[in-house]
């Protein structure tokens, strides 16, 4: 049978209900691949689990598809959010999908360009404030308690309901959970989702359960540091997020496994980013090359021991933000005539 969408396939792990609609843009069911040529300069075995093949390009739509349609279940007609980029792709798409409105709240001039093209094209209203994600995710709290609109952010329960089902596909891709699961923290909701999901399915199948290693941005790292980022910065503007709302889970899920949350410099972030790509052949965005960032950190500083199974998650699709990679891309385009015999010589060149 073909993959019918998350709350489909998972249905006896989710709080779903008779009333509950059948919403998917088949979702889910992402690529877990073995990083050999990584694993082994690395001398781990190494696998990215890559959430950017999800529709609308990030993992926000495992969370965003149950998110709306628990949403429209209760009788909204409109979804709200903050949103550094990808909630508000998710938001908008599954509202659409859903036949009903959405409205995001994002950061002027911080939302990646792919991602604001996606929130225009799925319809969604869009809000920018000259503030950060953390202000806007303030905003659209106290918006959702007296206005009759349903907020989708993580801190909506069914959020992390939804992203747990990533676990659950590592495990089954595996067969037992890995021995360190590596994952970029922004407002900390994913890595709880996961641990939560590692934890459910550790009961029903005895699938183990990995050590969570959680890396913020250096100039982002709220819990690194202990305390709240009044002004927040990162070339990686899906995790610029200065005070995260899942803080004390996230906390919780580090203890509970026995791991760690660490920060990545955006020098880090940038290498590791150029690294998966050229290394690899995945284009993930900057974001998301913090836990490859941190899977680097961590083997040079003996925190991820050698031959350890560590899976990253690659949590959102390079495309996403096309000017990051113009600006770190180092490579020349080559201006030719238009000529077979001037190509040839150059081609020969190269080889
Ligand atoms: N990676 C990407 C690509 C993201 O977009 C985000 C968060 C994260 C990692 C961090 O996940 O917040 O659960 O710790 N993006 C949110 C957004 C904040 O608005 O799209 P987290």
């Amino acid at each position: 049978m073909a993959w019918q969408g998350l709350m489909e396939e998972y249905k006896e792990f989710l709080p779903i209900t008779e009333k509950t609609p059948k919403l998917s843009l088949h979702e889910g069911n992402t690529p877990l691949i073995k990083l050999d040529n990584l694993s082994k300069e690395l001398g781990i075995e190494l696998y990215g689990k890559v959430e950017g093949a999800n529709p609308t390009g990030s993992f926000k739509d495992r969370g965003m598809v149950f998110a709306v349609a628990k949403a429209m279940e209760e009788g909204s007609k409109c979804v709200i959010c903050a949103s550094t980029g990808n909630t508000s792709a998710a938001a908008a798409a599954y509202a659409a999908r859903a036949g009903i409105k959405s409205v995001v709240v994002i950061p002027k001039g911080k939302v990646a360009l792919g991602k604001l093209a996606q929130a225009c094209m799925y319809g969604a209203k869009i809000i920018e404030i000259d503030g950060n994600f953390d202000d806007a995710l303030q905003i659209v709290r106290k918006v959702s308690e007296t206005t009759p609109v349903a907020l989708v952010n993580s801190v909506n329960p069914y959020r992390l309901e939804g992203q747990k089902t990533a676990a659950f596909e590592i495990v089954d891709a595996l067969g037992s959970s890995p021995d360190i699961l590596c994952i970029p923290v922004g407002n900390a909701g994913n890595i709880s989702a996961y641990w939560k999901g590692f934890k459910e399915y550790n009961k029903v199948k005895q699938s183990g359960l990995p050590k969570m290693y959680g890396f913020e941005a250096e100039g982002s790292a709220a819990i690194v540091q202990g305390t709240p980022i009044a002004n927040p910065e990162t070339i990686a503007t899906a995790i610029r997020i200065g005070n995260p709302a899942s803080w004390s889970l996230a906390e919780a899920a580090r203890d509970e496994s026995g791991g760690i949350i660490d920060s990545v410099t955006d020098e880090e972030i940038l290498h590791a980013y150029q690294l998966i790509a050229s290394r690899e052949g995945l284009f993930v965005e900057p974001g998301s090359a913090a836990s490859l960032a941190g899977v680097i950190k961590s083997v040079k500083n003996g925190k991820i021991p050698v031959g350890s199974k560590v899976v990253t998650i690659f949590t959102g699709n390079g495309l996403k933000d096309p000017d990051t990679a113009m600006q770190v891309s180092t490579v020349d385009l080559v201006s030719l005539k238009n000529d077979e015999e001037e190509i040839r010589r150059y081609i020969e060149g190269v080889l």
